[in-house]
């Protein structure tokens, strides 16, 4: 029977500045939740917070892009973010961009990753939520877990692996998506994704086999809040969700490539390189220079559509050394302050507010 896993998140208001989402937040998404189950409306939920950002997670039979799942999502955001401005929040209803839904909640301001697929004899899966980066964040360590045999030891090993998976490559910016296989177009693949503000991995689907080439084993939201308001609101703090064993990569291959703490941007104002840190639940809370950057995991098997979980997978002193070389990178790029390439190239500033400051001094300049 297939089952559909929605991972759907949204900045609705957070203390102190962009830190974290209040209890009192959680709670009220909670209750609604537990309220469409209770309907018949979804199967199971959780709901978590990546730093400032609201996640629901629910399971259903509704398959994807389904509009009564997205209208519940909507309406715990809407009421979230009214709850939000009562208590006075920072930033209340920061990503409802638009006021109407109308069907789908896709281009409205929330971030989305979902996947339909047959649950198999055993089901596990792991769901990734960043907070202070951008959907590009999810390249490399999704180009290692299914591509870089360096990281996954099944590439090589396992035989149900061995000939790779195919990576959905969109581009954000002209709206194209383009199909590649790995590790055939390898190199191609790379040639796109290491321009991570513009091409993202989108889907990871297997090559058939043990597993039906038509679903899904990974999934990454692709949303740009910038693109949707036409100016500065933030970033787009993205979500992923990965399937593992059985045929995929191991739920510690899959960890394995989030050991290096590599550069994103985002961090402060959206508007500079830092590394991400992966860690757990409780450190999910973006505090020096609104950073660094941070990744939480939280692991489940999946019963008939029931979840059992959480595992908050980076609780774990493994990941020690990782977060301790994320801050020495976070000291070094600090010392940068201003300059590239702790700030954003040019060509990514446009999308930030430095614009308007320098709109202002268009007219000092003189020919030389
Ligand atoms: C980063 C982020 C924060 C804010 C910064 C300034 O994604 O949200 O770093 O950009 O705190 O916020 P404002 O302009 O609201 O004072
Ligand atoms: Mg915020
Ligand atoms: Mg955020």
């Amino acid at each position: 029977m297939k089952a559909t896993i929605s991972l759907i998140k949204a900045d609705v208001g957070s203390v102190a500045g962009h830190a974290i989402v209040p209890e009192d937040l959680k709670k009220l998404a909670e209750e609604s939740l537990k309220e469409a189950v209770e309907t018949g409306t979804i199967i199971d939920f959780r709901v978590f917070n990546a730093g400032d950002d609201l996640e629901l997670l629910m399971t259903h039979r509704k398959g994807v892009d389904c509009q009564e799942i997205h209208g519940l999502a909507w309406e715990v955001f809407k009421r979230c973010a009214e709850k939000a401005k009562e208590m006075k929040l920072y930033g209340a209803g920061q990503d409802l961009l638009k006021d109407a839904f109308s069907g789908n909640i896709r281009g409205l301001g929330p971030g989305i990753a979902e996947m339909e697929f047959t649950e198999r004899k055993a089901e596990p899966f792991l769901v990734f939520m960043m907070d202070k980066t951008e959907p590009g964040a999810f390249n490399l360590p999704i180009f290692k877990i299914f591509a870089d045999p360096f990281n996954t030891a099944g590439l090589v090993i396992d035989p149900s692996m061995h000939s790779g998976f195919v990576f959905e490559i969109w581009d954000i910016l002209e709206h194209k998506k383009v199909f590649m296989r790995c590790p055939e177009e390898l190199y191609s693949v790379l040639a796109l994704i290491g321009a991570k503000s513009r091409f993202v991995i989108k889907r990871v689907y297997p090559k058939g086999g043990k597993l039906p080439a038509e679903e899904p084993v990974a999934v990454i939201s692709t949303e740009k809040l910038y693109q949707v308001a036409g100016e500065y609101v933030g970033k787009d703090d993205p979500v992923a969700i990965v399937r593992a064993q059985s045929g995929l990569p191991a739920v510690g291959e899959v960890l394995e490539a989030f050991a290096f703490p590599h550069l994103v941007s985002g961090w402060m104002r959206g508007s500079h390189n830092g590394p991400i840190m992966p860690v757990p639940f409780r450190a999910s809370k973006c505090t020096r220079f609104d950073g660094p950057p941070r990744c939480i995991c939280a692991g489940f098997q999946l019963c008939n559509g029931k979840l059992i979980g959480p595992v908050d997978m980076f609780d774990d002193p493994a990941f020690d050394h990782t977060r301790q070389k994320a801050n020495e990178i976070a000291d070094y790029m600090r010392r940068h302050g201003p300059f590239e390439p702790h700030r954003l190239s040019a060509e990514d500033m446009e999308y930030t507010t430095l614009p308007k400051v320098l709109e202002a001094l268009k007219g000092r300049f003189e020919e030389v």
